[in-house]
């Protein structure tokens, strides 16, 4: 892996690239990283599934960032369109975030008891562990003040990416530019019904076989 920002060195290693000192829980709440990858046109879907747009370099900062994580957070939608399954690390967590809370119970994700759910009080009962909060919405702050972690991954997708954004919980983003076009109808890695241009700084720029690796520090 070649860093060129914020300066050039060749055979980085990921493990310290991807060490950051502001990692703890600010507001009441875990830090929020959020990692996605995207095409040269910002594509984040190929086949309404994000797999055909990466590869083995890609793969390797995907596990990095889950090696980091205290919990992992991900939109229902995703959950499905991926068929999530348990982490690899034994202990690690997915919090599903669902307004609907109706899941199939019996994918691996749940079955292995990896997976639980963050909804609303209203909801229906889950027959798995549940963070809740907020009422006909889903409280993001508040749901993620109840995770007694330091860093929090969320791992998109786009819709909860944009009310996260919307929400201006999100402290640093990760993005893997995959080094094809796909043009199509997919979405961007973060969509809301108003915009909502929060400034970051780019923290890193990473490059191996083709993909860059973009790590942007929101500036507060
Ligand atoms: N390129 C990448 O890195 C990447 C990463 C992730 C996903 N994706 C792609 O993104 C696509 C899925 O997009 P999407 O926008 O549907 O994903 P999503 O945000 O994961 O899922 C949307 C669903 O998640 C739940 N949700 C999201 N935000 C919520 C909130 N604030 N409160 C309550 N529930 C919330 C709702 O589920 P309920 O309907 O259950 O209430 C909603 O229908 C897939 O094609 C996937 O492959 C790409």
């Amino acid at each position: 892996m070649r860093r060129l920002l914020p300066d050039v060195a060749d055979d980085v290693d990921l493990a310290e690239a991807y060490a950051e000192a502001a990692r703890h829980r600010v507001d009441g709440r875990p830090w929020l990283l959020v990692n996605m990858i995207a095409s040269l046109d910002g594509a984040i879907a190929l086949g309404e599934r994000s797999g055909g747009l990466g590869g083995p370099p890609d793969q390797r900062v995907f596990q990095q960032l889950r090696d980091l994580a205290d919990v992992i957070i991900v939109g229902a939608g995703t959950a499905r369109a991926e068929r999530y399954g348990p982490p690899r690390r034994p202990g690690l967590r997915i919090g599903v975030v669902t307004r609907r809370a109706n899941l199939d119970w019996t994918m691996p994700l749940f079955s292995s008891g990896a997976g639980f759910v963050i909804t609303t009080e209203d909801a229906p009962s889950v027959p798995v562990d549940a963070v809740r909060a907020g009422h006909g919405e889903v409280d993001l702050a508040g749901a993620l003040a109840q995770l007694d972690h330091e860093l929090a991954l969320c791992e998109g997708g786009p819709t909860l990416n944009g009310d996260l954004l919307t929400a201006d919980l999100i402290d640093e983003w990760c993005l893997t530019i995959s080094p094809l076009l796909a043009g199509g109808t997919a979405g961007r890695a973060a969509m809301s019904a108003t915009e909502h241009p929060h400034p970051f700084r780019t923290a890193q720029l990473l490059a191996e076989g083709g993909f860059l690796f973009l790590r942007a520090l929101r500036s507060r």
